[in-house]
């Protein structure tokens, strides 16, 4: 098993080979978190794949989508945006708040290899997701947090979120999206 440092060592190494420009231009460009998610999809191949927060144009399942080999699978969640239509056959979009809902989905969460945190930015809300989650999840899962550095609710969230779970932790922003992305592997 891999700790997190052979992890990020492994992104960084492979980041700069991502090319998103096929796929849209605009999410090829450094500062947005589309590469890393490909990187990650590509190189460490979990098998299953989380998304919270699916967004109303869906860029970042989609992107994920494309670098999915026939072994791996995403779901992707949103409360808002309904995007059923768009399932194909390693990409599933429900539409349910996870937060008042997470427990329904225990049987993908336990299987879960990487989750990708992507909602409200509201940091209490994250605080909320960690605390139903966190215990359904296995070792070794890997979680990825966007906007980290956006508000002080979320630099709060994220300075104290190895305080409150046991995880490792770090922020790769640079790898990342201008507003803060940060890593974490569960113990
Ligand atoms: C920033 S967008 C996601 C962007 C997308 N992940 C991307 O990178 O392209 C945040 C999404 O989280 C969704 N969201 C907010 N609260 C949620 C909740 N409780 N359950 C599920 N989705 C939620 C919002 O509807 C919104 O579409």
């Amino acid at each position: 098993m891999r700790d997190l440092k052979e992890i990020v060592s492994i992104l960084e190494k492979n980041y700069k080979k991502i090319n998103l420009r096929r796929i849209n231009s605009w999410m090829n460009k450094s500062g947005e978190h589309y590469k890393l998610l490909a990187c990650i999809v590509k190189h460490i191949k979990p098998k299953i794949i989380i998304e919270l927060g699916s967004g109303k144009e869906a860029f970042s399942s989609t992107v994920i989508a494309n670098y999915c080999n026939g072994d791996q699978i995403i779901y992707s969640f949103d409360i808002i945006h309904n995007l059923a239509h768009l399932n194909k056959e390693n990409l599933i979009y429900s539409t349910d708040d996870i937060v008042e809902n997470i427990d329904k989905y225990q049987y993908i969460l336990l299987n879960a290899e990487f989750i990708f945190i992507d909602t409200e930015h509201t940091g209490d809300q994250e605080t909320q997701i960690m605390r139903s989650l966190f215990p359904l999840l296995r070792k070794n899962t890997l979680l990825m947090f966007d906007d980290i550095h956006l508000n002080q609710a979320m630099k709060n969230f994220w300075n104290g979120l190895d305080k409150h779970f046991y995880l490792d932790k770090q922020d790769i922003t640079p790898l990342g999206h201008w507003s803060g992305t940060g890593v974490a592997l569960k113990k």
